[in-house]
């Protein structure tokens, strides 16, 4: 059976896409799926931000298929682990929770790795260098959680 992984951010279209197509590029999809969503529908059926897309195109990845869906509480009942991008997140994908199994399926995409800082920033309000340093935070993380499953 696949180990199920859900990233999880405000607007699925920045940080938790970029998480989706960097965990992809680095696991087994025999043995790991990963998936994306938000807990704002704002943005429901769209692809990832046009910036988001470009600086997964720098790094080598294409994520310019994804679309855009908003994080239920079935997704407690589908995925083993679910990573939160900043502690807003937390509160509302916890929110949503029903069981302590559910809870302790939920985490800080930041806490896999000795950082300086423990949340992924939103870049949504910012130029290009805010994704690119967003890149590298969910690049290192989603490393080390990589090396876990597999
Ligand atoms: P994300 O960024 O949570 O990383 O996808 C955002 C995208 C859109 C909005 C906020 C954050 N928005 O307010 O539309």
């Amino acid at each position: 059976m696949k180990t199920k992984v859900l990233m999880v951010c405000l607007g699925n279209i920045c940080r938790s896409p970029l998480a989706e197509g960097i965990l992809k590029s680095k696991v087994d999809p025999d043995k790991v799926f990963v998936d994306s969503a938000g807990t704002a529908g704002y943005h429901v059926g769209n692809p990832p931000d046009h910036r988001s897309v470009a600086v997964a195109r720098q790094n080598g990845l294409d994520i310019s298929n994804q679309r855009c869906r908003k994080f239920s509480s079935i997704d407690f009942l589908e995925f083993d682990h679910i990573y939160v991008m900043d502690k807003s997140n937390f509160s509302n994908v916890i929110q949503l929770a029903n069981t302590e199994d559910d809870r302790a399926k939920v985490k800080l995409l930041l806490e896999e790795i000795d950082f300086d800082i423990s949340e992924v920033p939103d870049p949504y309000y910012g130029g290009a260098d805010g994704f690119e340093k967003v890149y590298q935070m969910i690049d290192r993380a989603c490393e080390a959680i990589a090396k876990k499953l597999t």
